[in-house]
């Protein structure tokens, strides 16, 4: 399966984006847990060169909570505040303030010296398409949201929402596409949702899916439908038997009778978006170069 994204408005987007990004102090980059770093988009580092960073790993209830774990590690040591949330129910929110603080420390020291006191920082929050932006302003807007309305110099149809004395948020996120060379980047990002399913074959992508599963997490296809899983290693055809059972045990059926595994595709593919196939993640942080066997060094 070769996955190709070209959305013809990114230009603008980008455009607007960098004209918002004069306008603020703090970029906080949601990323998906599942996917931490194939959803992150390298563009946002020269777009938003010079101003503080903070990324949230949002869905982490939706990943293996021990690499989530792992993932702050990771973040941490590349000298990133980083947070883990589940926006949906708003875990992990309340770690916000401090680490907006510690990211905007030296803004915070200038401002200081300069004599001015409680100047909020204002933020702007971005990431790929379906990472949950809208999610989180709305959950962290809850706590404290007043709209505060146009500001002189901000660009029009933009708005502040005032979250406390400290900190303001645009409220329109800046909407980044998901960039990869690699395909099975693609790939990972299609099973979590960011790139439109209507360019996809949800067929085919169901049974690269199997294909993932039953490698990383062997199992959680047994135990969500109760079917055997084969092997660890399974052949296109191999996957396309399991779509079957899958469609089988579901009552997936066309008129004649016949499965109907784009039905069931479809089935699994909500499945595992919504957690309904377990806690699971796709990538794993690299493992330092010397600590890996001798024959995988590079
Ligand atoms: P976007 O603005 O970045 O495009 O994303 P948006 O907030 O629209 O969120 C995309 C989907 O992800 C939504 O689901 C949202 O509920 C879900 N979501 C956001 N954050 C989290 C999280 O931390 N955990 C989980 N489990 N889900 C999250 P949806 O299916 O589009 O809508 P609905 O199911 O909420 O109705």
């Amino acid at each position: 399966m070769n996955i190709q994204w070209y959305p013809g408005h990114m230009t603008k987007a980008k455009r607007a984006m960098k004209e918002d990004i004069k306008l603020i102090d703090l970029i906080i980059e949601l990323v998906d847990a599942r996917v931490p770093l194939g959803s992150r988009n390298p563009d946002i580092d020269e777009l938003g060169a010079g101003k503080a960073r903070m990324v949230l790993l949002n869905k982490s209830d939706l990943a293996d909570e021990k690499i989530n774990e792992q993932w702050v590690g990771y973040f941490a040591e590349q000298g990133c505040q980083v947070v883990k949330v589940n926006c949906k129910t708003g875990a992990g929110l309340k770690q916000i303030g401090a680490a907006v603080q510690e990211a905007c420390k030296e803004k915070i020291e200038r401002d200081r010296r300069r004599g001015i006191q409680n100047r909020p920082i204002r933020a702007m929050v971005v990431g790929i398409p379906n990472v949950g932006k809208s999610t989180f302003i709305n959950a962290f807007a809850k706590k404290a949201c007043t709209k505060t309305g146009n500001k002189p110099g901000v660009t029009k149809g933009n708005q502040w929402i005032r979250l406390n004395k400290t900190l303001e948020l645009l409220d329109t996120p800046g909407i980044l596409w998901p960039k990869f060379e690699d395909q099975q980047v693609g790939l990972h990002l299609a099973f979590i949702g960011s790139i439109n399913d209507e360019i996809l074959n949800k067929e085919e992508l169901a049974l690269e899916l199997i294909q993932v599963l039953s490698q990383r997490y062997p199992g959680a296809l047994k135990e969500r439908y109760q079917i055997e899983e084969l092997a660890t290693a399974l052949t296109v055809q191999e996957s396309l038997l399991i779509l079957k059972e899958i469609a089988r045990v579901r009552a997936c059926l066309l008129k004649g009778g016949e499965l109907d595994t784009s039905k069931a595709a479809a089935i699994l593919l909500e499945d595992f978006r919504s957690g309904r196939l377990g806690r699971i993640t796709l990538e794993q942080p690299c493992a330092k170069v010397n600590e890996l066997p001798k024959e995988e060094r590079g």
